[in-house]
């Protein structure tokens, strides 16, 4: 009886349960111990201007792999591709419109992400099977120096997990991540704080899909005509694009500069920018006294996380800021943010 209820059970066919062994997370600034444990196909996350990114070898295909699994990231949302030195795009890049080699020369290293078609030696896993590839060298000497001292680029989304907002410290990721990756390169908080502007191109009409740390005005300064596509949330090259992401787990709602603020209660934050001068029993958090918008995005974040995980705070309220400069890439992560299905 035994032995059948045995050979019975053997021939159960089991859910697959992806294998989950916790390894030590070290928090350190060894640019030596990342390159020898991205070398053994391990992911590393790494500092970068923007925000915090989750990185493996964008060449072998089993690590790019671990990366989706760590975050929990769809597999049809690719990966941005990081290199160490600005020739190293033609690398993974097939072609490169002279509107594109304006960009990176203007503003690489820096918060740009070029949208470019791709070379058969990036695998499909980090494209999502796209025949473009996102290639971006950011500007953080820690990350340069160990980009350069690799041989081959690094596939890096933000260090979150999926849909949660993007980390700009290293204990950002560790609350998050620990356990699940080996270390954590100590760069830092983040400069810029919002993620990189992802533009790709129609010929060589310069296309953004993704607001972020490099402004529409710097685009178009360099380039004149420029087309933005940031809405859609379901076109595959909407990147970063679904309607609700970088979201707290609390609700958030924008309310506008008119808004009674007397009406929010104690339990309430209230996440403003610039002058403030309204009677409201809420907590206020002022993104920059000084109307800075670099202050602001480098804030934002941070604000997010720690109104999140505050137990005094049971709602979150935001104004956006003037359209502006970085204004327009925090308002979008702030809407983002506050997106209800
Ligand atoms: O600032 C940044 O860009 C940070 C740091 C770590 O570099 N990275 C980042 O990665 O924000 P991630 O994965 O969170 O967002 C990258 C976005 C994704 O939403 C993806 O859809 C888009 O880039 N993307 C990547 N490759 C693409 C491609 N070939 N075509 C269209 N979108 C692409
Ligand atoms: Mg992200």
């Amino acid at each position: 009886m035994i032995l059948i209820s045995i050979v019975n059970v053997s021939c159960l066919v089991l859910p697959y349960i992806p294998y989950f062994r916790p390894v030590e997370t070290i928090i350190s600034s060894s640019v030596e111990h990342a390159k020898a444990l991205l070398e053994q196909g391990q992911l590393v996350a790494i500092p970068t201007e923007t925000v915090y990114g989750l990185a493996a070898n964008a060449l072998d295909k089993t690590a790019v792999i671990e990366i989706f699994n760590a975050k929990q990231r769809p597999s049809f949302d690719p990966l941005i591709v990081h290199i160490g030195n600005k020739s190293d795009v033609v690398l993974c890049a097939r072609y490169i419109p002279a509107n594109a080699q304006k960009l990176m020369d203007a503003f690489w290293p820096g918060p740009l992400t070029v949208i470019l078609p791709k070379k058969e030696i990036v695998p499909d896993e980090v494209t999502s099977g796209l025949d473009t590839v996102g290639i971006r060298m950011p500007h953080h000497a820690l990350t340069l120096q160990l980009l350069q001292q690799l041989n081959f680029p690094l596939a890096a989304p933000s260090a979150n997990p999926f849909g949660y907002i993007s980390p700009t410290t290293p204990q950002h990721v560790f609350d998050q991540l620990q356990n699940k990756i080996p270390m954590i390169l100590d760069g830092g908080s983040c400069d810029v704080g919002v993620e990189s502007t992802i533009v790709g191109f129609e010929g060589e009409l310069p296309v953004v899909y993704r607001l972020g740390g490099l402004t529409l005005e710097d685009i178009r300064n360099v380039c004149g005509d420029i087309k933005v596509e940031v809405n859609s949330s379901s076109n595959p090259k909407a990147p970063g694009m679904l309607k609700s992401h970088y979201a707290p787990t609390k609700p958030l709602k924008i309310i506008s500069s008119d808004f009674y603020f007397n009406k929010l209660d104690v339990e309430s934050a209230l996440i403003v920018f610039g002058e403030f001068k309204n009677n409201t029993n809420a907590q206020v958090h002022n993104l920059s006294l000084t109307a800075n918008y670099n202050e602001a995005a480098s804030n934002l974040f941070s604000f997010l996380r720690i109104l999140d995980t505050n137990e005094n705070v049971k709602e979150i309220f935001a104004v956006l800021l003037p359209s502006i400069n970085l204004g327009v890439a925090i308002n979008d992560r702030l809407n983002r943010a506050s997106f209800q299905e």
